[in-house]
């Protein structure tokens, strides 16, 4: 408890991985997922000759993992258990008892529901950092270091929006594919561009 740092979805590929480096760096650690045998697998694989060094603790669902996490309150909980549009929010909502979050959220979906946590968090005196894997932070560093030197953006239209559609190709058979559809209230970004530079084509200001 207390200094602990609990990795949820730890018999996973990303849980693993992330357990193995902070197992390396000494960090008292909590290996989390739903079955003990792979969570026994993950411990021998994360810190080898000293398992006694690492605990491993087996919840059946999201709510019981939840339901621990308020109980216990360790220092941080890293969840690595998708879809976070389902395990984001209330995994994050537990830790307000008294613990920081942070998740691999690729999904508007949990990245918003986490950001409207917000106010919570902070009245909680907590941290939590959603999108912290490859998706969101690789990608947005790529977006911030375009738009290095280039004034900022003052709002954000579209005026058109890329929708799946379903067309018939050369066989008959319905394919899925994109099509460019005139959409004036489309909020979704759709233009790295016109993140960056108000008024750029394809854009317009709101
Ligand atoms: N943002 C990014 O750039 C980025 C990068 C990598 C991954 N991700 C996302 O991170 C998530 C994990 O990826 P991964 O490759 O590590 O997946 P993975 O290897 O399939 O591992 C998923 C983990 O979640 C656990 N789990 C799944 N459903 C559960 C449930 N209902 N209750 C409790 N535990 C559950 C699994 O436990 P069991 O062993 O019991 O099945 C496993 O430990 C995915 O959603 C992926 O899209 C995001």
């Amino acid at each position: 408890m207390g200094d602990e740092v609990w990795v949820l979805g730890a018999t996973g590929r990303s849980g693993r991985v992330i357990a193995s480096q902070l197992a390396g760096a000494q960090v008292p650690l909590v290996l989390v997922g739903r079955d003990p045998a792979r969570l026994e697998q993950a411990r021998e694989q994360t810190c080898g000759d000293q398992p006694g060094s690492v605990r491993t603790l087996a919840t059946g669902s999201i709510a019981l993992m939840a339901a621990e996490v308020q109980r216990q309150r360790p220092a941080v909980v890293v969840n690595t258990v998708g879809p976070f549009a389902r395990t984001a929010v209330p995994l994050a909502r537990a830790c307000l008892a008294g613990s920081c979050y942070v998740d691999l959220a690729n999904d508007v979906t949990a990245v918003s529901g986490l950001l409207g946590l917000r106010e919570k968090a902070v009245a909680a005196g907590r941290t939590f950092i959603t999108g912290a894997g490859f998706g969101v932070l690789a990608t947005e560093s790529v977006v911030v270091r375009l738009c290095q030197a280039r004034p900022d953006a003052r709002g954000y239209g579209s005026t058109r929006c890329p929708r799946w559609r379903s067309r018939p190709g050369r066989s008959g058979r319905r394919w899925p594919r994109p099509s460019w559809t005139g959409c004036p209230k489309a909020d979704a970004a759709t233009s790295t561009a016109g993140w960056c530079t108000p008024g750029s084509p394809g854009t317009s200001r709101t």
